[in-house]
């Protein structure tokens, strides 16, 4: 195990190291999942983030090589290591952010949906083990179908009498990295610059960009909005054909994980208006869950906010994609209470 010692305040729990004026809390990030195709880059960039004091990276195998590796860095968390199922309690005790990136991926024909029977009881098994060692942690769910997987998590919790709407996340901040950079590639505008909300859940048609929400504003024609929505639901199909049975998306994941937890500890820590888009229990439509911009704040999900105004293609977008989002959030909750 490798115990770093740090510089704490007895008295107030927080840690200053490189800040001058500002105190930075401790808090602890684990990764289940960890030594993963996700799980090792994602590791690597919650290591590079200085909001994390704590780092815990636990997987089912290969888990010691990982995290030796990762706790070499010179930055701020103390990193340890759990290998195995008698480990995962320890793991998770006094987690702020549990990031869930453990199951198998796609192979090129798939669906995320095919990955049900395998991911569904990898999820139901460590939401079990957070309900019981870290039930007030924040869960970044990214085991695929995020649209299944997040209502098992929340039946899970409720079971366990831990459940709290405002704790649970379906990772979904991949779609919102694509939709960025495919617009600003067809808009001419600068990348960083961009802005692009997406709506739903997180799986072909129920992922709904909003284009026409996109800032900085662009005259971009019906065909090609048309265009860059399907690119955007189809984003993760171009990976895992281009990985041709390699797997899905590991790199480009992890950076959308790694933004989403940031934007959690963000929240935790009292920064105001921290805002993504994510997929959470929610009244914006009909469905119990629901992916739309939510603001994030000390205790999880402040507010979860509106649509705002849609376009008719966006309109006809939403309609379109109820039915498929409502049978998966059933086939998880179907699966999670029987
Ligand atoms: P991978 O197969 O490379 O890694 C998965 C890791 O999970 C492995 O190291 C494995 O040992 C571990 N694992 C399996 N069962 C476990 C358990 N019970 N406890 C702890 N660890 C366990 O897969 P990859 O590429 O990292 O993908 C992981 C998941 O993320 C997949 O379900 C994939 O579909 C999903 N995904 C989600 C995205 C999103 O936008 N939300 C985007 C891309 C992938």
């Amino acid at each position: 195990r490798f115990i770093k010692s740090l510089t704490t305040s007895p008295s107030s729990h927080v840690l200053r190291r490189g800040y001058a004026s500002e105190a930075v809390p401790e808090r602890k990030v684990a990764v289940l999942g960890a030594a993963g195709g996700i799980g090792q880059p994602l590791s690597l960039l919650m290591k590079l983030n200085p909001l994390v004091s704590n780092l815990a990276l636990y997987d089912i195998a290969n888990t010691p090589g990982v995290a030796a590796d990762v706790s070499h860095i010179n930055t701020r968390s103390e990193v340890v290591g759990y290998a195995s199922d008698a480990e995962l309690g320890k793991a998770l005790e006094g987690a702020d952010v549990v990031i869930i990136p453990a199951g198998v991926p796609r192979k090129p024909g798939m669906t995320r949906d095919d990955l049900f029977n395998i991911n569904a009881g990898i999820v139901k098994g460590l939401c079990e083990a957070i309900a019981k060692h870290c039930p007030n942690a924040l869960v970044n769910m990214i085991s695929n179908p995020v649209n299944s997987t997040v209502p098992i998590a929340a039946e899970v919790f409720k079971k366990a009498g831990t459940y709290d709407p405002k704790r649970l996340f379906g990772v979904t901040t991949l779609d919102v990295v694509r939709a960025k950079t495919f617009y600003a590639g067809k808009a001419m505008v600068p990348v960083a610059e961009v802005n692009v909300p997406v709506v739903g859940g997180h799986a072909g048609i129920t992922i709904l960009p909003l284009f026409s929400q996109a800032t900085p504003k662009a005259n971009l024609s019906d065909e090609v909005i048309t265009a860059l929505t399907k690119r955007t639901q189809d984003g993760g199909t171009e990976v895992v054909e281009a990985k041709a049975g390699k797997g899905s998306a590991t790199l480009s994941m992890a950076y959308a994980g790694a933004i989403f937890a940031d934007a959690c500890l963000k929240g935790l820590n009292g920064v105001p208006d921290v805002i993504e888009c994510s997929f959470v229990q929610s009244t914006v439509t009909e469905l119990p869950f629901f992916a739309s911009r939510v603001r994030l704040g000390k205790n999880g999900v402040e507010e979860v906010l509106g649509l705002g105004p849609l376009s008719d293609f966006e309109k006809e977008g939403l309609e379109k994609l109820k039915p498929e989002l409502k049978s998966s959030i059933e086939k998880g909750i179907k699966f999670a209470t029987q």
